[in-house]
């Protein structure tokens, strides 16, 4: 069982990109401010993508320049193509986000075209990123299940992250897009993947649709994982992943841990603070086990 667990915050990134409510680039900074204060080091700020496919991350450029002067933490950026990585560039980041499926449906609803044109398109971008000294980050969606194509074989998702991770990414987070994964299966996928890929630089992104994601999560560091990605107060979703929710709560993720013994250095009253602020901004209720029973303790 895994003894140490780095979490990558994605809230104000997946969090945010498929609310509503737009967020405005303070409000989308002050989120991030608040989750720095609360002791998550690593987090994803915004994506580089066109405005037209997802309008809340439109001007990312601004929120990665304001809070970029935190020595020590690392703020990710999404980036589809060479387009997003000269803006994301431009705008000083270090550590870029690119972003693959494990099925061709998905693949061609999110970014338009298919797996291989993808990692056609992704490769002279880590090849930028390399030179530039950009540090780049991949991710596998549907490795779990996919809203087009049904099943996904653990051997095609396996074969994605083997790309990104022979192309130079440091590490590759698998997503369970639509949260459909339980823990033998979540189990079985990791021990198939990390064949190709060290277990210690596979990252975990499991939304928790069906409420599975603690459990499966448990299962992966079982099998030796230990990145864990997820979003204050279980805000989450992509547009191009018709019924999934939010990704799994970072509250509820530091609590497990820390249940466990391991240490996250996360201040969870500043944590479920900064869960309350911004779904104060987006008129949500925290949907996460976690801040819901310690508001309620406040209350009563
Ligand atoms: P396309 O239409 O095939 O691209 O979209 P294109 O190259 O033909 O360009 C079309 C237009 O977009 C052009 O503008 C480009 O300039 C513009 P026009 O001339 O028509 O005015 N454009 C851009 N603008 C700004 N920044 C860019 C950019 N690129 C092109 N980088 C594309 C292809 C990839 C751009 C599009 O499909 C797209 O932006 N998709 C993003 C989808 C997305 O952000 N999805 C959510 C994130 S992924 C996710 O949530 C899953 C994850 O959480 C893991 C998991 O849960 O599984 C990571
Ligand atoms: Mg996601």
């Amino acid at each position: 069982m895994t003894d140490h667990v780095r979490i990558v915050e994605v809230g104000p990134r997946d969090g945010l990109q498929n609310e509503k409510t737009p967020v405005s680039v303070e409000g989308r900074v002050a989120f991030v401010e608040n989750l720095v204060k609360a002791g998550l080091h690593t987090i994803e700020v915004g994506s580089f993508v066109s405005p037209r496919a997802v309008p809340q991350m439109t001007d990312s450029d601004r929120v990665l320049r304001a809070v970029d002067r935190h020595p020590g933490y690392e703020f990710h950026v999404l980036v589809p193509n060479e387009k997003g990585y000269a803006a994301a560039k431009a705008a000083g980041a270090k550590v870029i986000a690119v972003f693959a499926s494990a099925s061709e449906g998905f693949s061609k609803a999110n970014i338009n075209c298919s797996i291989a044109e993808s990692i056609e398109r992704f490769t002279p971008v880590i090849e930028h990123a390399k030179a530039d000294r950009i540090k780049v980050r991949g991710y596998v969606s549907c490795v779990l299940g996919c809203p087009y194509d049904g099943d996904v074989r653990p051997a095609a998702v396996a074969a994605v992250a083997k790309r990104l991770w022979d192309a130079g990414c440091y590490e590759v987070s698998l997503g369970d897009t639509i949260g459909v994964g339980t823990p033998a299966k979540a189990r079985q996928m990791l021990r198939v993947v990390s064949a190709d890929v060290p277990i210690a630089n596979l990252g975990m992104h499991f939304h928790d649709t069906y409420g599975q994601a603690l459990a499966n999560l448990y299962a992966g560091m079982e099998e030796g994982a230990r990145v864990i990605d997820s979003a204050a107060g279980g805000l989450g979703g992509c547009p191009y992943a018709p019924g999934a929710t939010g990704n799994v709560a970072t509250e509820d993720v530091v609590y497990m841990l820390e249940g466990m013994g391991i240490s996250t250095g996360v201040d969870m009253t500043k944590l479920v603070a900064a869960t309350n602020d911004i779904c104060r901004l987006i008129g949500r209720t925290p949907v996460s086990r976690v801040a819901s029973a310690i508001n309620a303790s406040k209350r009563a």
